[in-house]
């Protein structure tokens, strides 16, 4: 099956990243043909350092390789490296009801929180759109958030179809599954984001002693057993999930290893489990170089530039430009 996805180059990736989208790309990455793209065409519709996008692009670039995705399996690519994705997005716009695009819950958000609201803010759903229908894929792995962008590819697909007969390929979203939902360490109620302040998140390239300080300040709950229950021990439940992820062992058997025993205790001991499967990773990261990672995305760019511009051909053709 042909999967597409697609991460931000907004910042430092933290645990939530880690374990609600990249280590699934990494897994799907072994039984299907995977596009994988840094989407820094997206970053530019907020507020950004036009030199922090360049760095954080390519730290993007040397995480994806360091968590293991594999460029024998995957084509890894920036989106802004192939014209294509913009053209396609700008056809599309043509064809896209302004209606339901100010729908769309991530744009009214948005709009709600600035007064200083640009287009491409509201035409983010066109580009997406572009870079997912230009390589067919049937699959994209995507947060919950990107359900409804996802839905509105769908739509885009199906009208091109009216206007100019069929093209494209609708896909379908995959979900994370709702356990790998990760939790700010501060307040169990909201996603783990960078948003929410340094202490809400671990990040995977953080100093160890910086991690280990931020989860042994975690919240807890009332009581002192470390068991799972969302509802009544947000805060616990949170951490064990982190926990079992990150160590292969289950929720019961961690349980049954922390019975007994108070919050300090388990949460020092997720603290080292977190750094210590975080260890290979940041030594890979420390050993890649900008330019080997650039290098590999180069490539990546090439084989999706000669599919992607296929497509354009044939597009252009049924749009009525050549
Ligand atoms: P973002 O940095 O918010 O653009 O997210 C990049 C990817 O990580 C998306 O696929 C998100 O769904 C996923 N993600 C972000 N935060 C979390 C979280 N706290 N738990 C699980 N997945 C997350
Ligand atoms: N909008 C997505 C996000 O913020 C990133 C993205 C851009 C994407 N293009 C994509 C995801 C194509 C999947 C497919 O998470």
């Amino acid at each position: 099956m042909r999967i597409l996805s697609g991460i931000q180059p907004t910042g430092q990736l933290h645990l939530g990243n880690y374990l609600g989208a990249l280590q699934n790309f990494v897994a799907l990455q072994e039984t299907n043909d995977c596009y994988f793209m840094i989407a820094d065409l997206h970053a530019l519709t907020v507020a950004h350092e036009p030199k922090q996008l360049a760095q954080n692009t390519r730290e993007l670039m040397r995480a994806f390789l360091a968590i293991g995705l594999d460029p024998k399996r995957s084509v890894l690519f920036v989106q802004s490296h192939i014209p294509a994705h913009t053209e396609l997005a700008w056809i599309f716009n043509t064809i896209t009801p302004l209606g339901e695009l100010e729908r769309m819950t991530q744009f009214k958000e948005k709009t709600e929180q600035s007064s200083s609201i640009n287009l491409g803010l509201l035409s983010y759903p066109v580009l997406m759109a572009a870079d997912i229908l230009l390589y067919k894929p049937h699959a994209i792995p995507v947060g919950e958030d990107q359900v409804q962008h996802l839905e509105m590819t769908r739509s885009i697909a199906r009208k091109f179809t009216n206007f100019y007969g069929k093209l494209f390929v609708e896909p379908e979203a995959i979900l994370t599954k709702s356990t790998s939902r990760v939790m700010s360490l501060q307040d169990p109620t909201k996603k783990m984001s960078k948003s929410l302040g340094p202490q809400n998140y671990v990040g995977i390239f953080e100093d160890e002693e910086i991690i280990k300080d931020k989860i042994k300040k975690a919240v807890t709950d009332s009581g002192s057993e470390v068991k799972y229950n969302p509802k009544a021990k947000p805060a616990i439940s949170n951490l064990l999930a982190i926990y079992s992820m990150i160590s292969g062992m289950t929720i019961p058997q961690l349980e049954k290893r922390y019975e007994g025993r108070g919050y300090a205790d388990f949460k020092n001991e997720l603290a080292d489990a977190v750094i210590k499967h975080l260890k290979p990773i940041r030594e890979k990261f420390q050993n890649i170089s900008d330019d080997e990672a650039a290098e590999i995305f180069e490539k990546g760019g090439r084989k999706a530039r000669t599919e992607a511009d296929a497509v354009m051909k044939v597009v252009r053709k049924r749009v009525g430009l050549v």
